[in-house]
């Protein structure tokens, strides 16, 4: 158990730099499995890249960084039983199963694990693979996946699912003709793997509205490749700003953060961009009203985030895309917070936060946690910090750069 002391109350402001973004990092690092070497720039430094790259290495791969850049090699890739723990540490892990397919005749593999958020099966990837006439047999905490000649065809998504739309373009990216995903995620971190693979030598496009045509190739080729901008960290310091004064957000892709900027004006902030720079001014905050949705929705990994602008001006939150992702709502409570949870939906009511000792139970979270300790008054303690650490480069270095009080 790792833990950091906030002292409340410090006024926060500055300028801040956005890593790369992990939900686009976890799967393009699985994606240069398909060539065999590629370097990727941009690689955020947090445990889930460090985790994937140690199951790869379990497997055969090599991988270094020279200047920053990550180099992944995977011509020595010789290993097709994957029942590391690792894999079910972190949930990019499942990305493994796609990619896997191209290069072994048969694998096996355990279950991915990633944040608590409610219901998170993973049936959506295995049915569209049974589609692609791969053979997939679940046996107890394994998953046993038999590549029979692929074929290809439609597969229509229940909903638009981020991980089950990769991991379908990456199963099918090789396969003999074309390949439609019906309903599929157009999230940014989606439309970044198939940038990837297309620069790889891949055949693949979003032809309309949420459909993902993949046209089969045979090779792909040795790439370099810069990973995406983090949305999701951009949206976090931006609410900073809201929360505190004035932050200036450097390295920001715009146009993924269409719906963030929209929520923002609604809270009643001055935001304005400028050449990759995202500023972000307090007014006094107005009650609001979240709903999350798949993108171009307002994303459901900020909505924790947010959820602590709330306890300031009062406000909704209804969560459209998992059931139960309110697990920072009863730590808050304990902060002198008042927000009741009732399914998919919270009703948090203006209050006074107060300092506590608060446990870390999923990333967005516990970041939401952090946030939420530094507009408290007294002194916050946040335990099991790690979970923060999976998906946000450097946050303690990076707030306290900002003037946050952390020890
Ligand atoms: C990814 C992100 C996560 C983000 C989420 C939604 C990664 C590593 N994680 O998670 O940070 O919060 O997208 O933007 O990129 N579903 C099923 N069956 C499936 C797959 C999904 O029922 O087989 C449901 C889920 O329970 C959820 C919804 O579909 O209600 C969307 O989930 P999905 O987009 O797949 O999320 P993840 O890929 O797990």
């Amino acid at each position: 158990m790792k833990y950091i002391r906030i002292i409340g109350g410090n006024h926060l402001s500055g300028d801040v730099i956005i890593d790369g973004a992990k939900n686009s990092a976890l799967p393009n690092i699985v994606a240069s499995l398909l060539c065999d070497e590629c370097v990727l720039s941009n690689i955020p430094n947090i445990s889930d890249v460090s985790k994937l790259l140690e199951i790869l290495k379990s497997i055969g791969c090599e991988y270094k960084y020279e200047s920053e850049k990550l180099i992944i090699n995977s011509e020595g890739l010789n290993r097709n039983v994957l029942d590391n723990s690792l894999i079910g540490d972190i949930r990019g892990s499942y990305y493994l199963m796609g990619a896997l397919v191209n290069r072994f005749d048969a694998i096996v593999i355990s279950y991915p694990g990633g944040c608590n958020l409610g219901s998170r099966p993973i049936d959506y990837h295995l049915d569209g693979f049974k589609k692609l006439g791969i053979k997939v047999e679940e046996d107890n905490d394994r998953i046993v996946i038999t590549k029979k000649d692929v074929i290809v065809g439609k597969i229509t998504l229940p909903k638009p699912s981020v991980g089950a739309t990769i991991n379908l373009i990456l199963a099918s990216v090789r396969c003999v003709g074309e390949t439609f995903i019906e309903n599929a995620s157009i999230e940014p971190e989606v439309q970044d793997v198939i940038q990837f693979l297309n620069k790889m030598g891949a055949n693949i496009s979003l032809t309309s509205e949420r459909v993902v045509s993949i046209k089969g190739v045979n090779k792909l080729n040795n790439v370099e490749y810069k990973i995406k901008a983090d949305r999701i960290e951009a949206g976090t310091y931006a609410l900073i700003g809201a929360l505190f004064g004035s932050v200036n957000i450097f390295n920001v892709d715009i146009g993924d953060l269409k719906s963030t900027v929209d929520v923002l004006s609604d809270l009643g902030c001055d935001v304005s961009y400028n050449n990759g720079v995202l500023e972000v001014r307090r007014n006094k905050l107005k009650r609001i009203n979240i709903v999350t949705d798949v993108f171009p929705g307002f994303p459901t990994d900020l909505q924790q985030p947010f959820t602590v602008a709330l306890t300031r001006c009062g406000g909704t939150v209804t969560d459209n895309v998992f059931d139960n992702r309110f697990s920072n709502c009863k730590e808050i409570n304990k902060m002198n917070g008042h927000i009741n949870v009732c399914g998919n939906v919270i009703q948090v009511y203006p209050t006074k936060l107060i300092g506590e000792m608060v446990t870390a139970k999923d990333l967005r979270g516990g970041m939401s946690l952090v946030l939420a300790g530094l507009i408290a008054e007294g002194e916050t303690v946040v335990e099991d910090v790690e979970i923060i650490e999976r998906g946000y480069t450097n946050f303690v270095k990076k707030l306290i750069k900002l003037g946050a009080k952390i020890i």
